[in-house]
């Protein structure tokens, strides 16, 4: 039989790693696919004289590559929004398939490239999109085909969840772990998207798609990223009994669905709060197998590889597939997509930990909570150390940590501006979401 022949456009560290494990396990794959894969092309911005392309053609146009009539499959590393989002629906447009591990492209304009690949009868595969080399899309897409998914909860951003462990172990605080991250290759050109949670968001919006059937919806994420948690407040979490972990969060609720991106206080015993460095893991609970979990490495060259050339065989398995038999691209037939909402963040409830800087004198904590019943926020407990802090009239602060029971975060935002506006509490309020993880909804 033919070879399959491959376009890869990026040479970057994923193609690079996508590069060596088809040289690597080569036979093996085709054993498995049932026909050689062979790369005929492959594009970067400015020529690559240090990699050994024997037998590959280069070009540093990458829409030669969606042009090229010998090429079956483009492979699309390039990362970001534009041009890739032209390349692959040119690409699509000339009969392609696609394999990319773009999680903007597909987060913002999946909507678009899939409709187009449906109407040409075209792959897109996207496994390495969210969590690098874990396989989280087949397994929820195909392995969990027979549940009602109640949630899923991941940590996949490994550069934030990297930044937040180390800051947890070390001294060296949030600037020192963000160049760590940036020297290991985890961050993304711009790490604002990781620190911000946008990488996040990319990511749990294509999944929050497959686990319930949702067009996809970016614009609906409520993001946050980890940048307001001090080394202050990890020390507190554990006091309480809890790990901070960048979540990325989707759930079904009551004829919505929440898709929330921040960070969160995880109980200690959970089994992704030891989910450390810039390891990722993504906790899926569904109502027939109930709760499974998995764990990876999110990044770098060969583990997105790994993902990568998964999919290649995928679409080289399904080549010969009649179209209208193929696995859904969103999991669900794509005529049976439901358009359920995106809860707003103000209708979401969870458990929250409240840091705040009061004035050390009597009555300040019988009006914070009162404040809190007021908009009937029940208190867990309760944090007052004689950690006092001189301001400059000599006036005493003291740092008061609140955890509430789960409350409704329009009624906490109220609660917390009336307290934010007393004289007796200085600046603002530091609060972090709490994710119990507990298997119902
Ligand atoms: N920058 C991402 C992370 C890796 O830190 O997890 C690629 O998605």
């Amino acid at each position: 039989m033919q070879p399959v022949r491959i376009g890869l456009c990026g040479l970057g560290t994923v193609g690079q790693g996508v590069l060596r494990v088809l040289k690597r396990n080569g036979s093996e794959i085709a054993r498995r696919a049932g026909r050689r894969i062979e790369t005929r092309i492959a594009s970067s911005r400015t020529p690559k004289p240090e990699l050994d392309l024997a037998g590959i053609e280069h070009t540093t146009d990458v829409f030669q590559i969606a042009d090229d009539p010998n090429v079956d499959v483009l492979v699309e590393l390039i990362g970001g929004e534009e041009p890739a989002r032209e390349l692959v629906l040119r690409a699509i447009e000339r009969g392609k398939h696609v394999v990319t591990a773009n999680k903007a492209l597909i987060a913002v304009h999946g909507n678009e490239i899939f409709e187009a690949a449906q109407q040409r009868g075209v792959i897109v595969a996207f496994e390495a999109a969210v969590a690098g080399g874990i396989p989280i899309i087949k397994a929820i897409r195909e392995g969990l085909s027979a549940n009602r998914i109640n949630w899923v909860i991941g940590i996949i951003n490994g550069t934030s969840n990297y930044i937040l462990t180390e800051m947890g172990e070390n001294d060296g605080g949030y600037g020192i772990a963000l160049s760590a991250a940036q020297r290991l290759g985890y961050a993304e050109a711009d790490p604002s998207f990781d620190v911000g949670g946008v990488d996040a968001a990319h990511k749990i919006t294509i999944l929050a798609s497959i686990a319930f059937g949702i067009p996809l919806n970016f614009p609906g994420a409520h993001i946050e990223g980890i940048t307001s948690i001090t080394p202050v407040d990890i020390a507190y979490a554990g006091e309480l009994g809890f790990r901070v972990k960048p979540l990325a969060i989707t759930r079904a609720t009551d004829g919505a669905i929440e898709l929330r991106v921040h960070p969160a206080l995880v109980p200690k015993d959970r089994l992704l709060a030891s989910v450390d460095g810039v390891m990722n893991a993504v906790l899926v609970n569904s109502d027939a197998v109930g709760s499974t979990l998995y764990y990876g490495p999110g990044a770098g060259g060969e583990p997105t590889a790994s993902s990568v050339v998964g999919d290649m065989v995928d679409v080289v398995r399904a080549m010969t597939v009649d179209p209208t038999n193929r696995v859904p691209h969103l999991a669900f037939q794509p005529d049976r997509l439901s358009d359920i909402p995106v809860l707003g963040i103000e209708d979401v409830a969870t458990p929250c930990y409240l840091r705040m800087l009061a004035a050390d004198e009597p009555g300040v904590l019988a009006r914070v909570a009162q404040f809190l019943s007021d908009r009937k926020i029940s208190i867990e407990s309760v944090i007052q150390k004689y950690r006092e802090v001189h301001d400059e009239n000599g006036k005493r602060w003291v740092p008061i940590v609140i955890l509430t029971h789960a409350a409704r975060e329009r009624d906490l935002n109220a609660a917390l501006a009336a307290i934010e506006a007393m004289d007796s509490i200085r600046g603002s309020i530091n609060r972090v979401r709490v994710e119990s993880l507990d298997a119902a909804p």
